[in-house]
Formats: C-alpha cells, structure tokens, sequence
C-alpha cells in the first residue's frame, strides 16, 4: 500500500475545491497564479511566507538578453557549456528567446532594475556567461523585489486566495490522475483540485551547509515521488562557490553572489595567489561548478575552511551601493569589504533535478505540474548557468499557466481513498534522524563523490527509511524528515549510477565526461 505522510480520515476532514492549487509563493509559484485564466478559482500555498523561499533571497538578479552587443544565440551556447552540454536544447530555446519579453513585462508590472548613468538596465556578469546581461534590483536584492511585486499583484485579483504556514502533505490521485492535496496548517485540510502545481522550491536541508532556507527540504518533490510521478537528474547538485564562511546559522550560509567576481572580485588562496586564472580559461568567472571545486581543492590541500574573496579594489562607497545587503551582512561579521578580504567557502545551493516535465510543466501524472526549482525540465542540464533560475521560473511558469488554460478543468467527483490505518505511533528522536541525513549527504553527496561513500551514504540513507516507513508522522518536522530522507536516498542512487564525472555531478573514481581520467 502507498506510503503518505499524512494519517487522518481524509473524509473528516476540512475540504476545499480550487480549480487550481499552487504549492509554493516564490516566483515560480506567483507567477503561475498570475497568468491563471480570472475564470478559474486558485489558491497560492506557502509553507511559511514569501521571505521563506530562494527567490526571495536571490541577490544576483535575471539573466536575460536585453543589450544591443549580446545575443540570444550566445545566452545559448553559455547555458549549454555550463550545464556541460547535457541540457535539453529545446527547453534552453525556449527560455533564453523568451526571457527579453518576461524582463519587459517585469518591468511592465513595476519592477525596477538597476539602471546605468544613461538610464540604461545595469548589467552585471555572473559564472559561466560570455556576456553582461545579468539584471538586477535594489542592487543585490533583486528576488526581494521582484517577489515583492509579484506578491501585490497577487494580492488584487479575485480569483486568487493567499495562504501562508501551510504545509503540503501529500498529493492524491485517483484513477492515475491529479485529484487534490492534503495540507497540514495545524490541522488536516483537502483541496480538492484537476490541477496541482508544484513549486515548492529546492532541497537544501537535506545538506548540512547550504544557503537555502529551513523551509527548503524537498517537500513537493518528494509528495510527487510518493504519488508516483517521475523524477529526472536526482545527481545534479549545485555548489555554491562563495558563501560567507562565518555567521552561518543551522548551517545556513549568507551568500555573497557571483556578481561580487563579476564586478571585478577576485579568489584569493590561503598564500594570496588568485588561483582561478590557472584552472579555467575564464579563470573567476568560470562555470559554478569549476569554480566550486577548485576552492574545495584549495581548501582540501591548505586545511583552512575557506579561501577569500577579494573585492577591495572597490571603494566603500561603490559597494555600499551596488552590494548593500551583502555590504551589510559582512559588516554584521566584522568584515570590512572595501578593505578586508571575505572568507568564503562552497555549501550547497542549487538544485537541477526534481520532478521531470515538459516544456509546459507537466509531470508524468496528469494534472499534476511543477515548475521553479522542484521541476526538472532538462534546461539546466549538469549545471545551473548563473541567474537563469528565476528566468526559468517565469518563462515555465507562464507555459504552465498558459497549459491550464487551455486544457481547462476536469470536474472531480472525489471519492475516498485507502491510507494505512496502522502506522506505528513510537517515540523517535527526530532531530537526530534529520542531522543523520544531513551528514550523511555532505559526507558522501557532497562536491565529489565516489562509488564507496555513496554506497556508504545509501546505506545508512535506506536504514533510516526502514525505520520511517510504518511510523506515524506525529509533526510537520517528521514529515520533512521523511521527505528529506526520500530526497537523499534519490540524489545518492541517481549519483551512484551514474558512472562518469559531468557538470556538477563529479567522481573522483572514474572517468570524466569526455573520456579524461579525473584526479
Ligand atoms: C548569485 O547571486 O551568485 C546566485 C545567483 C544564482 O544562484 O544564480
């Protein structure tokens, strides 16, 4: 019988009919709602708030081809080198030649980029891109205000409900099909829906270092797995390179962008020595991935924690303006950016897997969509090209509306469906299981891997699933930990199979991508 993370009577519960329900508020989830037909009723669910997602936090800002001297052709080629040649093509197609009209309608919608002394979009360059075209707001808060945006036009349309501190149980099914999910915001509710759109963003917490927030453990990905819809490139993890290494918080990492490299900022070893410019051709600038296991090797051979960033060719004055949260922040750690080099270390960051679509958000479960960071449309292949993560949650999540519309909505009778009963109602030391998964990913699904550590790591990961599996969920924090374990046990088995080194997925015991043995 199907595992679900819930175990009350679902028909005495609290139930609800939306034509539409979205899991998730970050973009991806906005954006959605946004482009919702008026004449369909829908509900936005978020787990916490709008602060409590990665597109809140995004500092670097959208990539996108807005200037005369760039080309939607070589937005292209850079997406596909960093995602290491893997990605699906047709969806890089699709995001990159559609990317300039979202930025307008952005800007349509009251968002503010940055501008240049001619009033001009300020275009800054991250990792892996040929050309400046990465926008931004506020300087580097450029998920905070777009969200924010987003947020009060969702707030005026009638067809749309906002719902905070709701977390997503499970999806049902019934007949193969989408049929409603199960929420839990202090008690059992059922939304009774045709359509579910997953946008519950990444899985961060299932690694012990990482920059994401507490709310990002999988949930969606995980409810999708459950209700049995396919996942696709569980194995590509992404790696920051430069998160603040002091300060974290529950392993939380402050992240200091790339756009800091991109303004001219540059990686300093333990002797000082600007070690990029021998790895890459784009030496700081390189891909993420690159960039991120070089400072690994780094740290590994100097056996300090962190290398530095270093941006004290600019003044304070520059930086307070075009960096003020990441100014701010290292300040809070006594780190003076204008004239003191930043500790910085690589912690998990990014997700390219999670529930496999096509190009309209669909899964492989009728009715059930996804989109933003839990979906996996195959655009980002290997390895996430800087700041296409938010362009991709509004061109996909305009295709996905833009699906619903047209298909419209199946009338659901719903009808009863079979949980198990007897869930086991023990004592377990939750905490201790979440912090077990979390080392157990960083210790063996980490930035380099190899057949014995993920063997190792699966194992531990597949005891802890034994003992969940008939256990009763008595909180959302054992849900999450059910949900996380699912994750791990993905991206170890995905990461075990997959044999050579390519993008962010790296082996240290076998042979690259391209054939090259890999030290
Ligand atoms: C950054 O600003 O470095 C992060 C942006 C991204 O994840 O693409």
């Amino acid at each position: 019988m199907r595992r679900y993370a819930f175990h009350c009577n679902i028909e005495e519960i609290d139930r609800k009919y939306y034509d539409v329900v979205i899991v998730g508020s970050g973009i991806a989830g906005l954006y959605t709602a946004l482009n919702i037909d008026e004449r369909f009723s829908c509900i936005v669910l978020s787990k916490e708030n709008i602060r409590q997602c990665n597109s809140y936090l995004a500092q670097g800002g959208i990539a996108a081809v807005t200037k005369k001297e760039d080309k939607l052709e070589l937005h292209y080629n850079d997406t596909l080198y960093a995602g290491a040649g893997i990605c699906n093509k047709q969806a890089v197609e699709d995001l990159v030649s559609e990317g300039p009209k979202e930025i307008e309608r952005l800007v349509a919608a009251g968002v503010k980029f940055d501008t240049d002394s001619r009033g001009d979009f300020h275009a800054t360059r991250e990792g892996g891109h040929s050309k400046n075209r990465i926008l931004h707001c506020g300087g580097d808060s450029t998920g905070k205000q777009v969200e924010e945006k987003l947020f009060n036009a969702v707030a005026q349309k009638k067809n749309i409900t906002y719902k905070e501190n709701t977390f997503l149980a499970d999806i049902v099914t019934q007949q193969g099909k989408a049929a409603g999910i199960v929420v839990y915001d202090g008690q059992y509710r059922l939304y009774v829906s045709p359509n579910i759109v997953i946008c519950s963003g990444g899985i961060g917490q299932v690694y012990k270092y990482t920059t994401n927030p507490s709310a990002a453990t999988g949930d969606g990905i995980a409810a999708a797995l459950r209700a049995g819809a396919e996942l696709d490139s569980m194995e590509f993890v992404q790696f920051h390179p430069t998160a603040l290494y002091f300060g974290a918080e529950n392993g939380r990492h402050f992240l200091i962008s790339e756009a800091v490299r991109g303004e001219g900022g540059i990686l300093r070893n333990q002797k000082g020595e600007c070690f990029m410019r021998a790895r890459h051709p784009m030496g700081d600038l390189a891909p993420r991935d690159i960039v991120a296991r070089e400072i690994f090797r780094e740290i590994r051979s100097s056996k300090v924690p962190y290398v530095y960033l270093d941006i004290t060719s600019k003044t304070k004055e520059y930086l307070m303006q075009r960096f003020p949260t990441i100014y701010s922040e290292c300040k809070r750690q006594e780190i003076d950016i204008s004239s003191q080099f930043i500790p910085v270390c690589p912690v998990q960051h990014y997700f390219m897997g999670g529930i496999k679509t096509d190009l309209n958000g669909r899964s492989s479960i009728q009715g059930v969509y996804a989109c933003g960071e839990a979906a996996c449309t195959g655009v980002h292949g290997a390895n996430r090209l800087a700041s296409n993560s938010l362009l991709e949650c509004l061109v996909f999540a305009r295709r996905c509306a833009q699906h619903i519309n047209q298909s419209g909505c199946r009338s659901i009778s719903f009808t009863s469906i079979e949980i198990e009963t007897q869930y086991m109602d023990r004592e377990t030391d939750i905490d201790a299981v979440i912090n077990k998964i979390k080392n157990t990913m960083s210790d063996h699904g980490g930035i380099i891997k190899n057949q014995k550590g993920l063997k190792e790591g699966i194992k531990t990961i597949d005891e802890i699933l034994m003992q969940m599996q008939h256990l009763k969920l008595s909180s959302v924090k054992h849900m999450e930990a059910l949900n996380m374990a699912m994750i791990a046990r993905q991206i170890l088995s995905a990461a075990a199979a997959r044999k050579e080194s390519v993008g962010a997925h790296y082996r240290d015991d076998t042979i690259g991508y391209e054939g090259i043995k890999v030290c």
